[in-house]
């Protein structure tokens, strides 16, 4: 088994440059004074609004295992489509990883499979490692329908890719009904669907590649519940959303493994 233990913050729409800079900065010297108890295996990914990543990149150059990450790309290679951005150039202000299908995508954005496999092909074509995120809604779960949603959210976008292009990919479990809520779901809750994600990939491709692809939990990930998550055996680490605008709490979550 190769799967990587990776924590990753996703800022959304929210702080100015210089605000970034600084949560950076205070979140890399944070980590950097705890580099002795081995976090450094940890894959930290900062995913910032667009206009930030050149900055952060820069700044996050040489600290072990700190990476960037966008928080979009457009279907389409390059063109006209006024106000958006392509995969290959965020590919040249060195972005490694990309979400794709993020609920709040799907629900702001009327973004749909069709075009989450055109995203993650621009992203494996830029050689750009896709973090695809799914998720049930609470009348989804409350209606037992979660186990058949989350097969179909990746059923439907998986049968575009060979296992050499899943090998790119993260994976990301983000209930709706646990995002930006306070609401968590249980260990026992994540672990379950973890688990049933895992059995989906091996149903699409084989146990070996199931084994091998990092699972996120998201949804009201912080620094108080990380560590029961992440003891889960099929939690591979956290897709991060408020806790990781502040340094002290996203770094206890790093730490939480
Ligand atoms: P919260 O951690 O704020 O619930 O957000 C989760 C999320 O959407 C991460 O992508």
């Amino acid at each position: 088994m190769s799967r990587k233990k990776i924590v990753a913050g996703n800022w959304k729409m929210n702080k100015s440059l210089q605000e970034a800079k600084a949560l950076v900065e205070q979140i890399t010297n944070q980590i950097n004074d705890s580099i002795a108890i081995g976090i450094d295996e940890v894959t930290k990914i900062i995913i910032p609004p667009f206009p930030y990543l050149d900055a952060i990149n820069t700044q996050i150059l040489n600290k072990p295992n700190f990476n960037v990450g966008a928080q979009n790309c457009h279907t389409n290679a390059a063109g006209a489509f006024t106000g958006e951005v392509s995969a290959s150039m965020l590919s040249s202000v060195g972005c490694k990883y990309v979400l794709v299908g993020h609920s709040e995508r799907r629900q702001y954005f009327k973004e749909k499979d069709s075009d989450f496999v055109l995203k993650i092909k621009e992203a494996l074509n830029n050689n750009i490692h896709p973090i695809f995120c799914i998720g049930e809604t609470i009348d989804q779960r409350k209606t037992e329908n979660h186990f058949k949603v989350i097969t179909e959210q990746l059923t439907n976008v998986l049968k575009e890719f060979t296992v050499a292009e899943f090998s790119k990919f993260i994976l990301a479990y983000e209930p709706v009904w646990a995002i930006g809520t306070g609401e968590t779901a249980t260990a026992a809750q994540a672990q379950e669907m973890h688990a049933f994600i895992r059995s989906i990939v091996t149903d699409l491709y084989d146990s070996k590649i199931a084994n091998d692809v990092s699972i996120l939990y998201g949804g009201s990930c912080n620094a108080q519940n990380a560590q029961e998550l992440f003891s889960c055996p099929d939690v591979d680490g956290g897709l991060i959303g408020g806790a990781s605008l502040k340094a002290d709490d996203f770094c206890k979550i790093i730490l939480s493994f």
